[in-house]
């Protein structure tokens, strides 16, 4: 995997899908101190000031609906490994208990004691027709945002509450080490799932850390709000939610509000 580090960019996927663009059949990571142009989920911008792990990487994939709603589980669930390493390592007794918990907010917003301290958006690119079919020219271009050195209080346009890892620690984190272990660790998850699908270890590692299950949320798809309680994720890593109308798997969304379960007073849920 070729890594390439640039001081500033307007965004490390955008740059990501350039390279691949370029570069054919290759994987690539791409990262960045600043950017001036970083990009969220559902076209929101994305704050990315010095000492945070801002980072893309490009992996040819073929164009398979399957591979490209898997990704970024795959991907959440390597960053999470990744950081609960990082945190069990910098920890004096070698665990992370002592850290505040890290848990996945579905599908692959990373929490660090239900702060967010990491945000993953999955873009595709599509290839030109390829002579060689083991080398797909299309790419997904998976970009991570880790708030890691900055203080979570620089960050001021945040729509649910944020954390950095050196708040927790109390001190810095090695950038280029942090970004060359997600990588590695995200270049394998990709590589399984594309020759045998959905890891077993990614739905374990998500369903292990899912926040808020049994907990009343409402999820947003476009338009549409679905109110219901997460039961948990089924087996293509859909959120499960028990609603008033019986348990609807849900393939996309964003958790907007979580309550907690119902009173015994209240009126339950229909199952
Ligand atoms: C989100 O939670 O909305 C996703 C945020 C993803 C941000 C990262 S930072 C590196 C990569 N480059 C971008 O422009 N966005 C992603």
């Amino acid at each position: 995997m070729l890594h390439l580090h640039y001081t500033n960019l307007d965004s490390t996927n955008a740059a990501a899908k350039r390279l691949a663009a370029m570069n054919p059949g290759q994987m690539l990571l791409v990262s960045a101190r600043t950017q001036t142009a970083g990009r969220g989920r559902l076209g929101r911008t994305w704050q990315s000031p010095a000492g945070g792990a801002w980072f893309s990487l490009a992996t040819p994939a073929p164009e398979n609906a399957l591979v490209t709603q898997s990704a970024p589980l795959v991907v959440g669930a390597a960053v999470l490994e990744t950081l609960q390493e990082l945190l069990a390592a910098q920890t004096p007794n070698g665990t992370s208990a002592a850290s505040p918990a890290l848990s996945i907010k579905w599908p692959n917003d990373i929490l660090l004691g239900n702060r967010k301290v990491c945000g993953i958006l999955c873009e595709r690119t599509l290839g030109a027709a390829s002579a060689d079919e083991n080398r797909p020219s299309a790419a997904l271009i998976l970009g991570i945002g880790i708030n890691a050195n900055m203080s979570a209080v620089q960050l001021t346009d945040v729509r649910f509450p944020a954390v950095s890892l050196a708040d927790v620690l109390g001190h810095p984190v090695e950038l280029p080490r942090l970004i060359d272990a997600c990588g590695r660790r995200i270049a394998a998850g990709m590589e399984t799932l594309i020759a045998n699908g959905l890891p077993c270890s990614v739905l374990k590692t998500i369903k292990r850390h899912l926040a808020w299950k049994g907990c009343r949320v409402r999820l947003a798809q476009g338009n549409r709000e679905i109110d219901g309680i997460i039961m948990g994720i089924d087996a293509l890593g859909r959120l499960m939610l028990r609603t008033y109308d019986g348990v609807e798997m849900c393939n996309a969304g964003e958790v907007t509000t979580v309550r907690p379960v119902a009173a015994p007073s209240e009126e339950p849920l229909a199952v």
